[in-house]
């Protein structure tokens, strides 16, 4: 009777994080037969951005993350702002930080012209982009699922309510991860894409002049003078000491006290929790890195996707479809 009922839980459990995650709706080769060619158009494209702004792997990672985390995967943070609705590019974690736009654009331009028209979604496109970035600076590749279709709205509030903040502490952050149906153990090794890119002197600046923060003193001292106590506010630092290239810096800086963001040292602090074991375990196996954050960017990936007849395929990223 208990091994029935419990049978029963695990199907419901089974169900549930199906219908909730929508993973059974993507699959891998969603494109093989409508557009043979979109994931080889969208690496070209990547690939070459990157050659021309090493940063831009960064950015695209970054844009995928910050789509998926408002409403799900769904291209919203593309859409510009319209005289009826004030999207996600201005909110608070996004305005003058988000970049890559012309970028997807570009990609966007370059796809519709291989696939002899409109079938690939922009969300999609960021999906596939951010894991061509990872390949490109030096990360192992992971199949990315495919089949998600465009929001036709985007919320400057809900971007601004969902998407985790530098200045949070750790239980925060597992909050905010777990209200996306991550776990802990996502949040240390998604957050390990801080291996790539840069942040800009107004999100780190409080830690770097606050002597009671838990930072590295001489790492410290370094940033001030990227980082004047006032003015100079988008003045860039590196997410750890190796920004474009995918490796365990990021971790191996934060058992030193090195971590940039107050909310990547909440991952180690010293005290023996299952972040900071987490955290040591990536910074000496790099595969199991790899590996891991391959994984969990198919979870976030999979982060209430439009599919089926629901929402669209835009025809430019940037606005609503018009007919
Ligand atoms: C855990 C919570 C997280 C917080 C609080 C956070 C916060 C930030 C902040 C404040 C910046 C710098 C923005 C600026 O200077 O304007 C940044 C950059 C970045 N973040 Fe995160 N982040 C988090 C997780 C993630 C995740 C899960 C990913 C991807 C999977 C990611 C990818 C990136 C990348 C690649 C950059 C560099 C972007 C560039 O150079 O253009 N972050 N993040
Ligand atoms: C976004 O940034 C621009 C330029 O710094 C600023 O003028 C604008 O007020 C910001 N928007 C919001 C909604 O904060
Ligand atoms: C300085 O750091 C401490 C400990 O992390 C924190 O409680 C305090 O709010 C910080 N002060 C400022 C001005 O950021």
């Amino acid at each position: 009777m208990a091994t029935t009922t419990n049978f029963f839980t695990y199907l419901a459990i089974i169900f549930f994080s199906m219908s909730t995650s929508g993973f059974s709706q993507l699959t891998p080769d969603f494109y093989d037969d409508v557009c043979p060619q979109a994931l080889a158009t969208i690496q070209l494209m990547v690939d070459a951005a990157i050659v021309q702004e090493p940063r831009m792997g960064a950015s695209l990672v970054r844009l995928h993350f910050h789509d998926c985390f408002v409403n799900g995967c769904d291209g919203s943070i593309l859409l510009d702002d319209t005289p009826t609705m004030t999207g996600e590019k201005t909110a608070g974690p996004n305005n003058n930080s988000v970049r890559g736009f012309d970028v997807i654009d570009q990609i966007k331009t370059a796809v519709n012209v291989a696939c002899l028209g409109n079938v690939v979604s922009c969300a999609d496109i960021l999906a596939v982009a951010a894991r061509d970035s990872i390949v490109a600076l030096g990360g192992t590749s992971y199949d990315v699922l495919l089949g998600r279709r465009d929001a036709t709205t985007a919320s400057m509030a809900d971007a601004n309510s969902d998407i985790p903040r530098p200045t949070q502490d750790l239980p925060a952050l597992v909050a905010n991860f777990q209200s996306h149906g991550l776990a802990p153990e996502d949040l240390v090794v998604l957050a390990g894409a801080h291996t790539l890119g840069f942040a800009r002197c107004v999100v780190f600046r409080s830690r770097i002049y606050n002597e009671t923060s838990t930072i590295d003193p001489g790492f410290a001292s370094d940033l001030q003078a990227q980082c004047p106590i006032t003015g100079d506010d988008d003045a860039l630092s590196p997410l750890d000491d190796t920004p474009a290239v995918v490796d365990t810096d990021y971790y191996q800086g934060l058992l030193r006290a090195k971590g940039l963001l107050h909310s990547d040292q909440q991952l180690f602090q010293g005290d023996g929790s299952d972040t900071d074991s987490l955290v040591q375990y990536y910074s000496d196996n790099p595969s199991s890195f790899w590996e891991d954050f391959g994984a969990a960017m198919i979870k976030m990936g999979n982060l209430s996707p439009l599919t089926g007849s629901d929402g669209e395929i835009r025809e430019d990223c940037r606005v609503v479809n018009q007919d």
